[in-house]
């Protein structure tokens, strides 16, 4: 299915406003008033001081004055897409949501992007990125906020503004800007030690794609699905792209960085015009819910830890291809705001804690970026689905509100028709009716305690010039760092993944083999686990 272009002057008319904008034949005032002149301000004679009543002097500039809005705390740098998504209908009595039922097709729009540079850096940064999808299905916006890693720095979201304030630049200087290299990014992650395992996929090749089009995504934390008879299943997320996984090697992403510091967001843009539209299956790794959430000796609620695909293998849902670039990046790609909230039925959270802090995290930030509590009528956040959510007024409330007041119970007027009309029970709960119990405390599972494990399954699935890209990379970014003692710290965490990453890596930078620790919670891996071999031909 293919979009049409929007016309010149119509912002998105698709998806967007229908509202034509900046169409008058002759120039005006933003209040509609014909003005002839817009090229000299109002003064007292040719070359005297310029009047204070030159208004439209005042609006002009004033509107320009305000042209920028506060860029996103994270995930700053992004580009984005149009879409469909195509059921397979495969998912059966596993979720009830009605985009999954066969043959659906479901608008989307995509945005990948950086984490730590600000809005103006390099795309080819060593960085993870972002892939967040938008589904507007018939029942309401999905939002599946996900990352081209499979594993996170931190377990509790608590930790979010720790590792934030760690890898942005430093405060004096603002240095470096988009890169990993850095004093306090490596403080962090050798004190944080879950932070291990998403260090290695950084340090890895996934760390600089080749392209957007050439990423996995993936969900990281384990979500629930509701199927028919309201059957719970535990599931991890994932996009494959259909032109496989590729990246660049590290001396591709700095000539990039310099040639074209827009080199992927030109790469997207560039495909999709010339009708090479990059696509990507939506998969589900499936657990059984029997109510411990742990997979060999893995807890699903851990969202430092991956399921190995060896073990429990991908199973296809549907079909994503992105067909049509944004017409305007700040209507689109700039304002529109994911939310791991965004759920429909038949999707639900668990009790991971870093997921549960995001579902506050989100919206809070887009209070603040986006101007006010209405951002979800700026069209690209807009369901395509009739709402009726019982929310009024705001700043820039663009709603004009009939009825008389809406409050339920409501005898009188409005309130919730659409509900009034349901009989009890028509309509699928949003939340599973999950089981809780327990005394409120401030506490780590003993479960979350193993740090190095998964870094090593995952160096130990590379493929040899794979292996040596990881140890380039460790050497040249910790030979960045600056500090003796946070350098030796990290390389401690790298002789406690692997002996010989750690061997050359120490070797690299001149200074002495650490001996391994035994790390605190290190498991034995169970015997499925440990059967997992490297998912690559090694050469
Ligand atoms: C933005 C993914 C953890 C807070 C984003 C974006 C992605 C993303 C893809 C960019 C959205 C866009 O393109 O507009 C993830 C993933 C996480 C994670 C996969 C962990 C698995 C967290 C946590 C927090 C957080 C723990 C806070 C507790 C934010 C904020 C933004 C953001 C504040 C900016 C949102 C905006 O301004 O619109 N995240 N994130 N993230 N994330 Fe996360």
């Amino acid at each position: 299915m293919n979009h049409p272009s929007p016309q010149p002057g119509h912002a998105g008319s698709k998806h967007g406003t229908q509202i034509p904008s900046q169409t008058s034949e002759s120039l005006t005032t933003s209040q509609g008033s014909p003005i002839t002149d817009t090229d000299h301000s109002l003064k007292v004679s040719d070359r005297g001081p310029t009047l204070l009543q030159d208004h439209h002097l005042r609006e002009k500039i004033m509107h320009f004055d305000h042209e920028r809005i506060p860029e996103r705390v994270v995930h700053a740098r992004g580009a984005g897409a149009h879409g469909i998504f195509t059921s397979y209908g495969t998912a059966g009595d596993l979720c009830i949501a009605d985009f999954l039922q066969s043959g659906k097709q479901t608008e989307v729009f995509v945005r990948f992007s950086t984490v730590v540079g600000s809005r103006g850096s390099m795309d080819t940064a060593r960085d993870t990125r972002g892939f967040a999808t938008k589904f507007y299905t018939e029942e309401g916006v999905f939002d599946l906020v996900g990352n081209n890693i499979p594993v996170f720095f931190i377990q509790d979201g608590i930790k979010f503004p720790d590792v934030v304030h760690a890898v942005k630049p430093h405060p004096d200087r603002e240095i470096p800007q988009a890169q990993s290299a850095h004093d306090t990014f490596w403080d962090f992650v050798s004190l944080h030690t879950p932070a291990q395992a998403h260090t290695m996929w950084n340090m890895s090749d996934r760390g600089i794609p080749r392209s957007y089009r050439m990423m996995e995504g993936f969900g990281v934390h384990t979500f629930r699905l509701i199927g028919t008879g309201g059957k719970s299943s535990l599931v991890k997320f994932h996009w494959k792209p259909k032109l496989g996984v590729h990246s660049l090697t590290w001396e591709e992403s700095q000539l990039a960085a310099g040639a074209d510091p827009d080199f992927h967001r030109r790469d997207l843009a560039d495909a999709i015009d010339a009708g090479h539209y990059p696509e990507w299956e939506l998969g589900v790794q499936i657990f059984e819910d029997d109510g411990t959430a742990e997979f060999h000796g893995i807890d699903l609620l851990d969202p430092t830890k991956f399921v190995p695909e060896e073990l429990v293998p991908v199973q296809l849902l549907g079909k994503m291809v992105l067909d049509r670039n944004p017409s305007n990046y700040f209507a689109e790609t700039e304002q529109v705001a994911f939310h791991p909230g965004h759920l429909v039925p038949g999707i639900d959270v668990t009790d991971d804690p870093l997921l549960q802090a995001r579902l506050f995290s989100y919206l809070d930030t887009q209070l603040t970026r986006l101007g006010g509590p209405n951002f979800g009528q700026i069209p690209i956040n807009q369901p395509k689905n009739p709402v009726n959510d019982m929310l009024r007024d705001g700043f820039h409330q663009h709603k004009i509100h009939e009825g008389i007041a809406p409050y339920k119970p409501n005898s009188l007027d409005g309130g919730c028709p659409f509900m009034s009309q349901l009989a009890e029970g028509e309509l699928p709960p949003l939340e599973y009716p999950q089981r809780v119990e327990g005394e409120k405390v401030r506490a780590e599972p003993v479960s979350f305690s193993d740090h190095y494990s998964q870094a090593r399954l995952f160096y130990r699935s590379l493929s040899r010039t794979e292996q040596e890209h990881v140890k380039q990379a460790y050497s040249f970014e910790l030979g960045k760092c600056t500090v003796p003692e946070v350098r030796e710290r990290q390389l401690q965490c790298l002789a406690n993944i692997d002996a010989a990453l750690a061997q050359a890596v120490t070797q690299a930078l001149g200074l002495p083999v650490p001996e391994a620790e035994t790390a605190p919670g290190e498991v034995e891996p169970s015997p499925a686990l440990s059967q997992v071999g490297g998912s690559w031909p090694v050469d």
